[in-house]
């Protein structure tokens, strides 16, 4: 493994080596047993969006594994003005052990592993958001004890967190499925992977999507970039609410998972927030240990 581009580019084996050490690292922290696998390692993290985990998680994380972490907005960098990411990962490359990136583009992140000679990770892009469900995924294993036999369900937009999951999902043996609008639905190609690797069912039920699942996810119906969009998706997603009356089809001990933000009222009532909050906050405690474990996988030597 050189880079984390993308779940799809992982085996199996490679996520569950990544959760593994995700455990131990959490273990050590928990009891005070410090570990520098990363000493005098230099992350850069380029954010061309907000965020609050992803940035807070991946610099908590370097100065717990022994190195540091550079903040670059796109704000302050030259790709604000112009300069082309290829150039500025050659850049890069010579000042810095690995780069964190949160963009608009898949493409972008490609081409950063492409031009670029150290490691690179995705930090969210339109398509997929692969360090969210490392830490999903670490969650779930922790509450359901694994993975085998599990339905996985997703309810909103067929967006970059539908994207990841299903990967996720039929890569760790779960059953997934997805409601979400017709004219939302998750990208073509990775549905037409998950169907012959697993078992995946994309529908506009929403009680068919939810009924007997263990794991209830949701997100927000707009993501970051289509604040445009609002009104019309406002309409679209109306019914696509994470609420009582829809978890009562669920299995009774099914626990939710939100990736955060979380808008109250939209995808999900602020009842079944409370009532899950504690999966939820167990879920973003675990980006830091998840991501942690991927940074040691890629920058030690
Ligand atoms: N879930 C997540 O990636 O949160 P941030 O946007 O705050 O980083
Ligand atoms: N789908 C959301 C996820 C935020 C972590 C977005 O891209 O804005």
């Amino acid at each position: 493994m050189k880079h984390l581009l993308k779940l799809a580019d992982l085996t199996s084996e490679e996520i569950y080596g990544i959760l593994n050490l995700a455990d131990q690292l959490k273990y050590e922290r928990k009891n005070n047993i410090g570990h520098p696998y990363l000493k005098g390692k230099k992350l850069g993290m380029i954010f061309q969006k907000s965020s609050t985990r992803t940035r807070v998680s991946f610099e908590v994380g370097m100065y717990e594994l022994g190195g540091n972490a550079l903040f670059l907005s796109d704000r302050d960098l030259q790709i604000g003005r112009g300069e082309p990411i290829k150039d500025t990962i050659r850049v890069l490359s010579r000042y810095l052990d690995g780069i964190m990136i949160r963009t608009f583009a898949q493409q972008d992140v490609e081409d950063l592993a492409k031009y670029g000679s150290i490691p690179i990770i995705n930090g969210l892009t339109d398509y997929c958001h692969p360090c969210q469900v490392l830490a999903d995924l670490m969650t779930i294993r922790e509450y359901k004890g694994g993975f085998k036999g599990l339905k996985l369900c997703f309810v909103g937009d067929g967006n970059n967190m539908a994207n990841s999951l299903i990967v996720g999902g039929i890569k760790t043996g779960m059953e997934v499925s997805i409601a979400c609008p017709d004219d939302y639905r998750p990208d073509p190609d990775i549905c037409e992977w998950a169907r012959k690797n697993g078992t995946l069912n994309v529908t506009s039920d929403l009680f068919e999507a939810v009924r007997d699942a263990d794991v209830v996810y949701t997100d927000v119906w707009a993501s970051m970039g289509q604040e445009g969009e609002k009104a019309i998706r406002e309409k679209v997603f109306k019914n696509f609410c994470v609420n009582k009356e829809l978890m009562a089809h669920a299995k009774a001990d099914a626990m939710v998972l939100h990736c955060l933000p979380a808008h109250r009222g939209e995808e999900i009532t602020d009842e079944v927030f409370e009532a899950h909050a504690q999966e939820i906050f167990d879920e973003a405690e675990n980006r830091l240990h998840a991501q942690k474990a991927v940074l040691v996988k890629l920058l030690k030597q």
